[in-house]
């Protein structure tokens, strides 16, 4: 059986990060203390305005091929989840096989589907490795959602940032991706979305994200627990068998919540959100990142990554490392 296995990763977050303080400063109506209550996040960094969603792409994929000790001409797959890319299209994952000189023909394209978007980019990859089709992917997560904020809606705005996180797939004797699963709702549509479009050289509708917070919130500990679950049972195994929970950083409380419904210690959850807030679809493959490179995950363990997002959509995949 050919698995696919993550064989390097990387990620990347653009400048300084911003403090809570700072946004204060800038004139945002808030306070640390409220944003640190409601979702533990405590700073977030904001790309530069000549900076597109493939930039940051570009910089998480060479630390993932370097740590794979790979060349960008051993890549014969780029799949980037985003929901801000650079232009309509070509596709940042396009761009980025550009910025990598990756010249072999090698198929790209992005996967939208916000915040669950790195786990769809993953399955697909999974699934065409599997197939015999493709050896090496790269599946990127990349997002500069500074650029759909409406600075003037506090209940949004401090909550989002910009970044990147990337691995690189090969396939494998060794087992790897043990069990995906994906789900949309579209009738939930209205509680968390970006409404507006482009048409006849205008913005028609509002351009900025838009959400119903508690709604979002409620859903997204029902959903993440049962898409946990589902998975497991595909691989039978149980809760106790997972070494690390790597969430969607979307808010601590939210991490928090779905480890009681499981019943998953604390300790085994890989937070990151604090120090980067919700960077959407690249927020799982950030924090699998850094919890590789400080030693926390470890070859051979197991990990769960699971999210949802605006659709809705969600869901899980379950791996050993
Ligand atoms: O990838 C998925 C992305 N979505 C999420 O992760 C969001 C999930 N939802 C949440 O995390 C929470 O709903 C929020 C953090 C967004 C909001 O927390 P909440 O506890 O649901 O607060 P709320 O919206 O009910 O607002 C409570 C109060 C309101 O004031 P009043 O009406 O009680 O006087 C808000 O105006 O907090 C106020 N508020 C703020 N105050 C200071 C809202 N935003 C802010 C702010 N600073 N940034």
């Amino acid at each position: 059986m050919t698995y696919a296995r993550i064989i390097g990763t990387g990620s990347f977050l653009p400048g300084a990060p911003i403090s809570n303080d700072d946004l204060v400063a800038r004139g945002i109506d808030t306070s640390d203390a409220w944003i640190v209550e409601r979702t533990g996040i405590r700073a977030r960094h904001l790309a530069e305005s000549n900076v597109g969603a493939s930039d940051l792409a570009l910089q998480a994929s060479l630390r993932a091929l370097a740590a794979a000790n790979k060349q960008p001409a051993d890549v014969d797959l780029i799949i980037v989840a985003t929901s801000t890319p650079d232009m309509i299209f070509p596709s940042a994952a396009a761009l980025l096989q550009d910025k990598l000189g990756i010249r072999n023909g090698a198929p790209a394209f992005d996967v939208q589907a916000v915040c669950s978007g790195f786990v769809y980019a993953l399955t697909l990859a999974k699934k065409l490795i599997a197939s015999g089709s493709h050896r090496c992917a790269l599946v990127v997560g990349a997002e500069v959602f500074s650029r759909i904020l409406d600075w003037n809606d506090r209940g949004t705005c401090v909550l989002f940032g910009d970044g990147a996180g990337a691995v690189l797939l090969a396939a494998s004797e060794e087992p790897g991706i043990l069990a995906t699963a994906l789900h949309a709702d579209g009738s939930y549509r209205d509680i968390l979305s970006v409404p507006g479009q482009i048409a006849g050289g205008q913005v028609v509708g509002s351009p900025f994200l838009q959400m119903e917070g508690q709604a979002v919130f409620k859903f997204a500990v029902k959903v993440l627990a049962e898409v946990a679950r589902e998975v497991l049972g595909q691989a039978g195994l149980g809760i106790g068998d997972v070494d690390w929970l790597i969430p969607h950083q979307a808010n601590m409380r939210i991490l928090d919540a779905t480890a009681r419904k499981l019943g998953l210690p604390a300790e085994k959850i890989i937070a990151t959100v604090a120090h980067h807030g919700n960077t959407s679809a690249a927020s799982i493959p950030l924090a699998l990142d850094e919890a590789v490179r400080s030693g926390r995950i470890s070859r051979g363990q197991t990990l769960l990554l699971e999210a949802v997002g605006g659709g809705f959509t969600w869901g899980a995949a379950l791996l050993k490392f």
